[in-house]
C-alpha cells in the first residue's frame, strides 16, 4: 500500500470512527436538554426541491409531487371510494364539517377553509402551532409519532394526552368520521409573528 493510499485509509477510519461516537452520543444522550441544544438534528431535505423547510419528504410518506407545499388539499376529491368526512373544531368550538380525501394533510387542509390552524415553519417540525387534539377513539390508530414530532409536542401549550400535530397527519379511509379540535391557543416559538399564507 502506498503512502498516498495509506492516508486516505486513516482518514476513512477516522470520519468512520467520529461518525460512530457520534451516532452513540445520540442514543445516550438523546432524552436529555444538552442533547437537544448540542447535537445537530438529521437534516429533513426534500427530495423535489431540496429545502429542509418543504413538506413534501415529511417522514418519507409520500412519493408523489402531488403532496408538495399543500396544493394537494386544494384539490376534489375525484373518486368517491378517496372521499374521507372529517370534521374541524375552531378555538370558538364551532364544528366545521370538511369532505376531504385519502392523503390530505390536516394542516394544509384546514388552510383551504379558512380553519385557523396556522402552520408557522410549514410542516418542518420547527414549531407547534399546528396542534391538534384528535378523538380519542381515533387516536390509537394514527401512525407513532416521530421523536421530532415528540419533541415539538413537549413545547406545546394546553397539551393533552391525545395531542398531534396537524401537519403530520395524512389522512386515510379509516378516519372517515374523525374530528380535530383546535386548541385555545399556540406558541410560536418559530418566528414569533410570523403567519405564513397558504401556498
Ligand atoms: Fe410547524 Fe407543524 S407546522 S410543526
Amino acid at each position: 500500500m502506498s503512502v498516498s493510499q495509506s492516508i486516505l485509509r486513516t482518514n476513512r477510519l477516522s470520519v468512520k470512527y467520529i461518525v460512530r461516537q457520534f451516532s452513540t452520543a445520540r442514543f445516550l444522550f438523546k432524552d436529555t436538554e444538552p442533547y437537544r441544544k448540542i447535537l445537530p438534528r438529521k437534516p429533513n431535505l426534500c427530495v423535489f426541491c431540496f429545502n429542509s423547510f418543504c413538506t413534501s419528504n415529511v417522514k418519507n410518506f409520500h412519493s408523489t409531487n402531488n403532496y408538495k407545499h399543500g396544493e394537494y388539499e386544494w384539490q376534489d376529491p375525484t373518486d368517491p371510494s378517496q372521499i374521507v368526512n372529517i370534521e374541524y373544531v375552531d378555538r370558538q368550538g364551532t364544528v366545521i364539517p370538511v369532505k376531504a380525501k385519502v392523503g390530505d394533510n390536516v394542516m394544509y387542509l384546514a388552510h383551504r377553509y379558512d380553519i385557523e390552524l396556522e402552520g408557522a415553519c410549514e410542516a418542518s417540525l420547527a414549531c407547534s402551532t399546528c396542534h391538534v387534539y384528535v378523538d380519542e377513539e381515533y387516536f390509537d390508530g394514527l401512525p407513532e409519532p416521530d421523536e421530532k414530532e415528540d419533541d415539538m409536542l413537549d413545547l406545546a401549550v394546553h397539551l393533552k394526552t391525545n395531542s398531534r400535530l396537524g401537519c403530520q397527519i395524512h389522512l386515510t379511509k379509516e378516519m372517515e368520521g374523525i374530528r380535530f379540535t383546535l386548541p385555545k391557543a399556540t406558541r410560536n416559538f418559530y418566528v414569533d409573528g410570523h403567519v405564513p399564507t397558504p401556498h
